[in-house]
Parts: structure tokens; sequence; C-alpha cells
């Protein structure tokens, strides 16, 4: 498994006679992958950049051209509108439905031309980062004649989106087209890292966990960045191959791998994360858009960008997650207080004041964060912000979201069936049955049962014939 050894993607670039053509037109910023292809590329476009990554042979994502297209304008038509479009879109709208987040999937759009005229198409652009289109499959429409573009929708959230996109010709207006989806949560318990701020030359490390949701060993095959200022590294303290490390046993959640973004260019990036496994077919994969914004400003800075306490059964003890700041300034700062907004009974903070010295260009634990999803009532409670307040005017409001996801119930059972009664001389064997009870509002699998070290020179379990769900 060669592939799996690969950690990071080199960044290749070169000029190609293939994107010299594309200098003619001007694009407006969004991203494009064609993941389902055989020649599996990613665009990625602004104002002033096109850059053409390719998931090319070996899965690596490389950047194949980068040009400079700023200087390029032209006047716009007006807007086409009534019936007088000369363009049919086939289907008419496309509804992608429920996808889980980071899971893209691609669909085709054709566009046929039943005017007398040709029809140049310039660019296509949507306005959130859930879409992405490709170019199209040929620029110029004959009469009578179609052409295709690629569609894909990589939800970053959970939730509706519906999006327009512009599709602009030379002389025909610009056309609308509407997407729609639904973001449904990541089965790998997987989510993209959207809003992560930190100064420039400091770094962004989160730690990437799947989840493995299925009752057999999950072998993640194959990772790799979109490059640039975005590496992955083995864990802290990991040593060797990755094929251990990447094999999560079942129904279990680990740390493989940790991405670090840094970058002395005080500009917003976006990087990607891609990730496949052996649980998906051979074009699926699990893709994680991270966006950093690196700035020169001076102020107090978060080594993460959510406090993401997972997922928690009602009854489980407090979780703690730690804080970690840094000042990026060239003053001391005292952080003064540090709270949940709006107050919430569930989340508790251990802080002590705390002066954050300048110019000291790493992170220091200022404080640990709990929350106790015993304490939750309402929904509402499971997400919010924490603040922190420094004693700098002028420094921004540093403020970090969080979240988890609060299952309500527990397996229940009878206590007195595990009291057994102990006299002077050995006892006979007894063996009791355990009934359980699930009041999750949910079935629940039963993969293992198993018994601590130390009771295991009295007692044996014996698990019956199937096991079973609840
Ligand atoms: C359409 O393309 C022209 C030429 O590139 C551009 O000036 C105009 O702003 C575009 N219109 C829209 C709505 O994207
Ligand atoms: C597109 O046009 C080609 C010929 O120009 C034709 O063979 C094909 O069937 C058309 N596709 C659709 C989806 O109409
Ligand atoms: C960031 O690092 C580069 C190279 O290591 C250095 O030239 C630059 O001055 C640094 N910038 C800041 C703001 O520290
Ligand atoms: C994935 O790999 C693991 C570990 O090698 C194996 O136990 C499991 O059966 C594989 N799953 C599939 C769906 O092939
Ligand atoms: C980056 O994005 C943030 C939030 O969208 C914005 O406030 C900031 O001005 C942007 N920075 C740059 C350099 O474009």
């Amino acid at each position: 498994m060669a592939n799996a050894e690969r950690t990071q993607s080199p960044h290749k670039l070169s000029q190609g006679t293939k994107s010299t053509c594309l200098l003619f037109f001007r694009l407006l910023f969004f991203a494009v992958f064609q993941v389902a292809q055989a020649n599996k590329q990613a665009f990625i476009q602004s104002d002033t950049i096109l850059e053409v990554l390719h998931f090319g042979e070996r899965g690596l994502l490389q950047t194949e051209s980068d040009i400079d297209i700023s200087s390029y304008h032209q006047k716009s038509p007006p807007l086409h509108r009534g019936n007088c479009r000369p363009i049919r879109f086939e289907p008419p709208m496309l509804d992608f439905h429920e996808q889980p987040v980071g899971m893209p999937k691609m669909e085709k759009v054709f566009l046929h031309n039943p005017s007398p005229e040709e029809i140049s198409l310039i660019s296509i652009s949507a306005t959130t980062a859930h879409f992405h289109a490709s170019f199209f499959q040929n620029r110029i429409i004959p009469p009578g004649g179609n052409t295709s573009f690629d569609v894909v929708f990589l939800a970053r959230v959970v939730g509706n989106v519906e999006n327009t996109l512009f599709i602009n010709t030379s002389h025909h207006g610009v056309f609308t087209y509407q997407v729609f989806g639904v973001g449904i949560p990541n089965p790998y318990r997987l989510r993209p890292f959207i809003g992560a701020r930190v100064p420039v030359n400091s770094s962004f490390s989160p730690l990437i966990n799947i989840h493995n949701p299925h009752s057999e060993p999950l072998q993640v095959v194959e990772m790799y960045s979109s490059g640039g200022d975005l590496h992955l590294e083995l864990p802290t303290g990991q040593q060797g191959g990755t094929r251990k490390l990447w094999e999560i046993p079942p129904f279990e959640t680990k740390g493989v791998m940790r991405a670090s973004f840094s970058s002395r260019d005080a500009d917003n990036h976006t990087a990607f994360i891609r990730i496949k496994t052996n649980a998906s077919d051979e074009d699926e994969f699990i893709i994680l858009p991270m966006e950093v914004e690196v700035t020169a400003a001076p102020g107090i800075y978060s080594s993460i960008e959510m406090l993401d306490f997972g997922t928690l059964r009602s009854q489980d003890r407090p979780k703690h997650l730690n804080l970690h700041l840094l000042n990026s300034g060239t003053k001391d700062v005292p952080i003064t207080s540090i709270r949940p907004t709006p107050s919430n009974d569930a989340v508790s903070i251990e802080f002590k004041q705390i002066t954050l010295k300048a110019g000291e260009n790493k992170y220091t634990k200022v404080a640990s964060i709990s929350f106790d999803a015993s304490k939750v009532k309402r929904p509402s409670q499971t997400s919010g912000k924490i603040t922190v307040k420094a004693k700098e005017k002028s420094y921004s409001k540093l403020e970090i979201p969080y979240q988890t996801e609060v299952l309500e119930g527990y397996l229940g059972f009878d206590h007195t069936v595990t009291l057994f009664h102990i006299r002077d001389s050995p006892p006979d064997p007894q063996e009791r049955p355990i009934v359980l009870t699930n009041t999750f509002n949910f079935p629940i699998l039963i993969h293992d049962v198993s018994l601590p070290e130390e009771a295991k020179t009295m007692f044996k379990v014996s698990v019956c014939a199937r096991m079973c769900t609840l």
C-alpha cells in the first residue's frame, strides 16, 4: 500500500498550453471538483488566479497552471429574462437531495441551443462555497447543438443550501440556474475546518479524527492535501508506517493525521484535504475544505477554530477541552475573562488570570473548558461561543465557537443482578442473565462485552448466541 505511506503532496507548478486559451475569460471566484471522472481535476479560480489542480496519477493533487487574468475586462450585456431564453437546461434545475458534509456528489447539466445563432459561453459562477461548477465541455454551442458542465455539491454544513449559478455568455447576457442540496452529518464525523484565524508564520494544526461507523475495521487508504501551505503530518509520537495507525476498529474514533497550515502571506487561504477509505467506492472521496485567514493584525489568537466536544451521551461525565492562546502583538496583554456567550449551564470554564507575553511565538494553555451533557435542557445549549476578553483596546474581540451532539438516553439494567453474595466456603458458580434496556430513541448495536482486568479472575461473560440490536 504505497499510497498510504505518502503523507505530503508536492505542489508542482508549470505553464501548460491548455491554460493559455483560458486567458481570455474573466473568472469569478469559484472552485470546481471533478471527482468522479477518470481524469480527476479540481479547479480553484479567483479573480486574479486560475489554478487547475489535478487529482492525477496515484491521486496526487497538483497545481498545473497559475496565470494572472486580472488585466482582462469586458462590458456585461444586460441580464436575459422572460421567455426569450435561447438556452434550455437539462435538467431544468438540479436537486442533490441529501449528501453528507464533506462527501462530494457530481451531476452533469446539458445546455441546448434551440436558436439559429451560435452561443458563446464565458463563465459559470456560484455565490456559495457549497457548489462548484466545472468549465463547459465546449465553450461555443452551435445552432441546435448542446454542451455540458458538471456541478459538484460539497456540503460544508448540516442543513439546506440553495444557490443560483450564473452562466455568462458573450452576446446573450447572463443565464441563471438553480441548484439545491441538503447537508447531512458526515458518517465518519468529519467536518470542514472553516473560520480559522492565525497570525502570519504561525500554524493552524487540527487533528483529523475519523469515526468508523461500520462493524468491521476501517482502513484509511490515502490522504492528500492540496499542497502549498498545507501539509499532513503523523500525529505526534507516531513512528513507522501508517497502515496500522490508519486502521480504525469498529465503532471507534481515532486521530489519524494532523493537518498543518502555515503561511507568510496575510490573506484568506483555501486548501483541501482528500481522504479515501476502503469502505468507499473507487471514485468516492471525502474532501474537507480548510479556510484559514492569515493576518498581520496584532491580537490574541486561538490554536483551534472550534471547540468540538464531539458526540456525548446525556449521562457521560463532563468532557474537557483545553484552550491555547497566543499574543502576536508587541505588548504583554492580560487575559481578563473567558465566558460562554450566551451563558450556558452545561459549559464550565476553569481559568486563572494570565498575562500573555508579547513575541512569544507559541500557544499557551489558558483555560480548560468543560461540557456537561447532563445539564443540557434545550437543544440551543449544544452550541455557542466562548468569548475571550483581553486588557488591550486595540485588539479585536476573540470568539471561539463550540459545539457538541448530545444523545439523550442510557442503557439501563437491574443493578441487583450484578450483586453476588459470597459465603465463607468457595461458592458454586452462579450464572445470571443481564437484561439491557435501551432508552435512546434509536437502535443500539452491542458489538462487544468485556470485563476489567481485575474482574477476570472471578467473572466470565458468556454472550448470548448472537449479538443483539436493542
Ligand atoms: C459577464 O462577463 C463579462 C465579461 O467578462 C463581465 O464583465 C460581467 O461582469 C459578467 N457578468 C456577470 C453577471 O457575471
Ligand atoms: C448533444 O449533441 C450531440 C450532437 O451534436 C448529440 O449526439 C447528443 O445526443 C446531444 N446530447 C443531448 C443530451 O441532447
Ligand atoms: C515570516 O517568515 C519569513 C521567513 O521565515 C520572514 O521573512 C518574515 O519576516 C516572517 N514574518 C513575520 C511577520 O514574522
Ligand atoms: C478494510 O480494511 C480492514 C483492515 O484491513 C478490513 O478488516 C476490512 O474488512 C476492510 N473493509 C472492506 C469493506 O473491505
Ligand atoms: C478575509 O476574510 C475576512 C472575513 O470574511 C475579511 O474580513 C478579511 O478582510 C479578508 N481578508 C483578506 C486579506 O481578504
